[in-house]
């Protein structure tokens, strides 16, 4: 219950005033402005994400990349931004702050190869000058506030999180996500909650919990457990919108909404796709392809559906298949 009160407050970064703690995480891949759409219905007050752009394609590319396009009424948005060039970050800062992003986040928790080779993602985690020089870079670029979003350490042998972590906030972060793996875990294992409670007790900026929140539950434990000022879910919202929403309700009210039955999921997952090929035509339709299998989940006969759901090859397809799923509900 300690848990519950303190969300009723906003979070505060810096000068941004959110209210709500809970907040949808980037997610390469999804949380393009059609899934934003879907999760700001149901958590009306939550920090939404764009996708992670790279800064130094921002440099070389003549026109913005879609990845940071946002509406003006997805308000709280950030916009997230990976490189390892402060320079570079400190210029895509000014373009996305142009595009409307309220707050600019960093991202240094990426595991991928091809991005920690360059330099960039959770590699920053085993440079933390250059990870203090892009912080610095963005904060001095910028007059909105500058968050970053990382992880525990490079490996079970080199968790460094405290000490970067507190050069994070000298640099003039104004927020921190903590991811509570390691990057050689990458999203396998327990996220280990308790190094998110000691980095909460040596900063001063908010500190947001991240890693395995999959329910409310999950959220008021973890918050029990780390006194962080907030969670930020990820993997738990893939073909599931609601959750953000599920957790901030239950936070607020101390009640538990109701969950989605598979036909409001169903539903859900319909205008997913209708949404996907509005924005983005047949690119749309393929993108859809795993979000749609994501959504038919538990009920009898969602793994056929899935399967029908992975191969579609048209808008009209997967809408006939999913209100045929529906009708059998
Ligand atoms: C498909 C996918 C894409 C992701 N893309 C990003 C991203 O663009 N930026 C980022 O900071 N983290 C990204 N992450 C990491 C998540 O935001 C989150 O930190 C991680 O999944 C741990 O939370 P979870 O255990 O609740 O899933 C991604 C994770 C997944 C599974």
């Amino acid at each position: 219950m300690i848990a519950t009160l303190q969300q009723t407050t906003p979070l505060k970064i810096g000068s941004v005033k959110v209210n709500s703690r809970v907040l949808q995480s980037p997610l390469s891949g999804v949380t393009d402005m059609v899934f934003r759409r879907l999760v700001r219905r149901y958590a009306p007050d939550s920090m939404l994400y764009t996708e992670m752009v790279k800064a130094k394609e921002i440099h070389h590319l003549r026109e913005l990349p879609q990845v940071m396009n946002i509406a003006p009424d997805e308000s709280p948005i950030s916009i997230q931004l990976f490189d390892s060039r402060p320079d570079f970050m400190g210029e895509a800062a000014q373009k996305a702050v142009a595009e409307g992003a309220q707050t600019i986040d960093i991202n240094m928790g990426c595991p991928v190869n091809k991005i920690t080779k360059k330099g960039g993602g959770s590699s920053l985690l085993r440079q933390p000058e250059v990870a203090e020089a892009i912080v610095a870079s963005v904060v001095e670029a910028v007059e909105v506030p500058v968050s970053v979003k990382t992880r525990i350490g490079w490996d079970e042998t080199d968790i460094n999180i405290l000490e970067f972590a507190q050069r994070l906030e000298n640099a003039g972060a104004q927020m921190l996500t903590l991811h509570g793996r390691t990057r050689s875990q990458g999203y396998q294992g327990n996220a280990q909650w308790h190094w998110i409670k000691q980095v909460k007790q040596i900063l001063s900026i908010p500190v947001i919990a991240n890693g395995d929140i999959f329910s409310v539950e999950d959220a008021v434990q973890c918050l029990e457990e780390t006194n962080a000022d907030g969670v930020m879910c990820s993997r738990g919202t893939l073909g599931y919108p609601f959750l953000a929403g599920e957790i901030d309700h239950f936070l607020k009210t101390g009640e538990k909404r109701p969950q989605p039955t598979p036909g409001e999921r169903l539903t859900c997952a319909k205008q997913h796709l209708q949404g996907l090929w509005e924005y983005r035509g047949d690119r749309g339709i393929y993108q859809s392809r795993k979000h749609l299998a994501w959504y038919a989940k538990g009920f009898p006969g969602a793994a056929q559906l899935r399967d029908n759901l992975s191969q579609i090859q048209g808008l009209e397809e997967g809408l006939m298949l999913l209100d045929e799923a529906i009708s059998q509900q």
